[in-house]
């Protein structure tokens, strides 16, 4: 059987990881092989990569330099981890990928889209997630959830509100785009509707 890849996407503190653990649990009790990966990461490069990306010493990092780092990582994931599982039957559930970029480069930091999708093209070879699901949250949501967390902020999590507005709309844009791929998500919801939606998606998805 061939497998699937299936994207988690959305703003800060949105439910990504939240949601990602519990999907991989619910589906593996269903009798699915399932492999949780991550972006930026997921392989030894791309993990490194992802430690130049996240850190705060790195603020001088221009937006060309971030992009082809997130890229480079991608490549990498795609083509030693992502295509070979998928190809064996795993069922791959991937914390952010291509729809990151767009959102945070793209919508949030105003890099032309046209050279974000030429650049991750390459990256991906055009490998495009069966499924991806964006947890749409307020901006104020996911500020107050963060905060809770009181984790220190890496690098991305240190720009303002304003930063985080244009990339929820621009995730609102994407799902509008590609509605058969792209699940909008109500992320205000609680942990197990939220979970609900997603499994019963997947399953629809799969039949
Ligand atoms: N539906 C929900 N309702 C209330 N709190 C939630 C919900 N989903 C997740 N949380 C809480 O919000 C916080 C952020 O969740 P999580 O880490 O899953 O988000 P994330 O999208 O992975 O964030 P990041 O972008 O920082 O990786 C956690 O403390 C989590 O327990
Ligand atoms: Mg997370």
């Amino acid at each position: 059987m061939q497998g699937k890849f299936i994207t988690f996407e959305g703003i800060d503190g949105c439910g990504k990881s939240t949601q990602l653990a519990l999907t991989s649990k619910l589906l593996a009790e269903k009798g699915f092989d399932v492999v949780v990966t991550r972006e930026p990461g997921g392989t030894l490069i791309s993990e490194k990569i992802r430690e130049i990306l996240l850190s705060p010493d790195n603020s001088e990092m221009v937006n060309e330099c971030e992009i082809l780092l997130y890229c480079a990582a991608r490549a990498q994931h795609v083509r030693e981890k992502i295509i070979p599982e998928v190809a064996s039957g795993k069922i791959v559930l991937c914390d952010r990928f291509q729809e990151a970029t767009f959102g945070y480069q793209g919508y949030g930091r105003g890099i032309p889209l046209d050279v974000l999708k030429t650049v991750n093209t390459y990256a991906t070879g055009g490998l495009n997630p069966d499924l991806t699901f964006i947890f749409d949250l307020s901006v104020e949501t996911s500020a107050v959830r963060m905060a809770k967390i009181n984790k220190a902020k890496d690098r991305l999590e240190q720009n303002s509100a304003e930063f985080f507005q244009k990339i929820r709309d621009g995730f609102l844009n994407m799902a509008k785009s590609s509605p058969e791929r792209i699940k909008l998500i109500n992320a205000e919801q609680s942990i197990e509707q939220i979970s609900e939606e997603v499994i019963n998606l997947i399953q629809k998805h799969i039949k």
